[in-house]
């Protein structure tokens, strides 16, 4: 078995390293093949998703992502952007899940911007619609008209796309405190009246979840001022986008954060795991970054695409326990802590695999 690891750019080599290291431990069985994307691979005078690291993904169980994006593209049309790889990988394999889980681990809770008490034992999962909505719709383009500049993005949503986003979320809810929350703008946008009425529609085959409606603005402001009522939320994705940054950072880091993406290819198990923050460019390189994100992806992975229930938790309580005991990266320090490496994070983790 294959796994498709895809570093990419900033942070994204330095963190998937630690994310490879730790599937290497827990599952020798499984080849860990490198390709390049984004901005490296744009550098080295490939497209942003290379032939070649398409064809890798094709014949892999699963993608391992690091991160993509440069400031040197910035301005640049899609395109010619780091950022087309990640655009194509969702369209082209269909992952329109995109799963994000959201945990303040215990010790952590001072790191929050919010105080401690509204975050502690915080346990939320963010299911984010990818492969739709106003990143993908079209008419999508710059133009000129009468001279004048203008622009278009256009949100469209098709009944059945939202069903199966729907189903994806009161799923999950059901392993849960049984709870969804969906997220619209339906007092404005024609897209989120029919969101609103095909996830209340699917609402009925889950009668054993409960859910509820929440306006997007509203829910904003919600997550930062009572996030643990919180249990499932589901949206479209761009409001999936905001939303789930805002509750990464809830954590205190949102360097500890995984995803996954899945869609329907291999019986839904194929799917992408990232570390849902970005590329971080101003520490890459240093050897500095919080490598938890990665790691926690490679055990979503386990669990997603290989079945493999047993070492993901394995691999979860690792790392519950490395921040029990009180090692930390540079963001997540105290004044006068001391912070360790990446490798060094990484290498506690691996100790603490049992
Ligand atoms: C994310 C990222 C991407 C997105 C970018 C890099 C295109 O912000 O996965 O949340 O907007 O979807
Ligand atoms: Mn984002």
């Amino acid at each position: 078995m294959i796994v498709a690891a895809l570093p990419g750019d900033g942070i994204g080599p330095e963190i998937t390293r630690a994310g490879i290291a730790v599937l290497r431990e827990v599952r020798p069985d499984v080849e860990c093949v490198e390709a390049p994307v984004g901005g490296d691979a744009l550098a080295r005078g490939l497209p942003a998703l290379p032939d070649e690291t398409r064809a890798l993904c094709d014949r892999a169980a699963a993608i391992l992502f690091g991160s993509v994006g440069l400031p040197a593209y910035d301005g640049k049309p899609l395109q010619e952007r780091p950022e087309y790889a990640l655009f194509l990988l969702r369209r082209d394999y269909e992952l329109f899940a995109n799963v994000r889980p959201v945990r303040v681990f215990p010790g952590l809770e001072d790191a929050s911007t919010l105080k401690p008490e509204l975050v502690r034992g915080l346990d939320l999962v963010v299911v984010r619609e990818l492969t739709g909505g106003i990143y993908f719709g079209k008419p999508k383009e710059q133009r000129v008209v009468d001279g004048i500049e203008e622009a278009v993005d256009t949100m469209i949503y098709r009944a059945p796309e939202i069903e199966r986003i729907a189903r994806v979320a009161f799923e999950i809810a059901r392993g849960r405190r049984r709870r969804v929350t969906s997220v619209d703008k339906q007092n404005i946008l024609e897209t989120s009246r029919l969101w609103r009425r095909v996830v209340t529609r699917v609402a009925a085959e889950y009668p054993d979840v409960e859910l509820d409606h929440l306006l997007v603005d509203n829910a904003a402001m919600q997550l930062v001022r009572r996030p643990r009522d919180f249990c499932v939320i589901v949206t479209e994705n761009m409001f999936g986008d905001i939303l789930s940054d805002e509750a990464a950072i809830l954590t205190g880091s949102i360097g500890t954060l995984p995803s996954a993406s899945l869609g329907t290819r291999r019986d839904g198990k194929f799917g992408l795991f990232e570390p849902i923050g970005g590329s971080a460019p101003d520490i890459a390189g240093r050897g500095v970054a919080n490598p938890t994100a990665s790691i926690l992806s490679a055990a979503l992975l386990l669990r997603h695409a290989l079945d493999d229930e047993e070492n993901a938790a394995r691999v979860e309580r690792a790392v519950e326990r490395v921040y029990a005991g009180g090692t930390r990266t540079a963001e997540l320090v105290a004044r006068g802590e001391k912070a360790v490496t990446t490798a060094a994070f990484t290498d506690a983790v691996l100790s603490q695999l049992e």
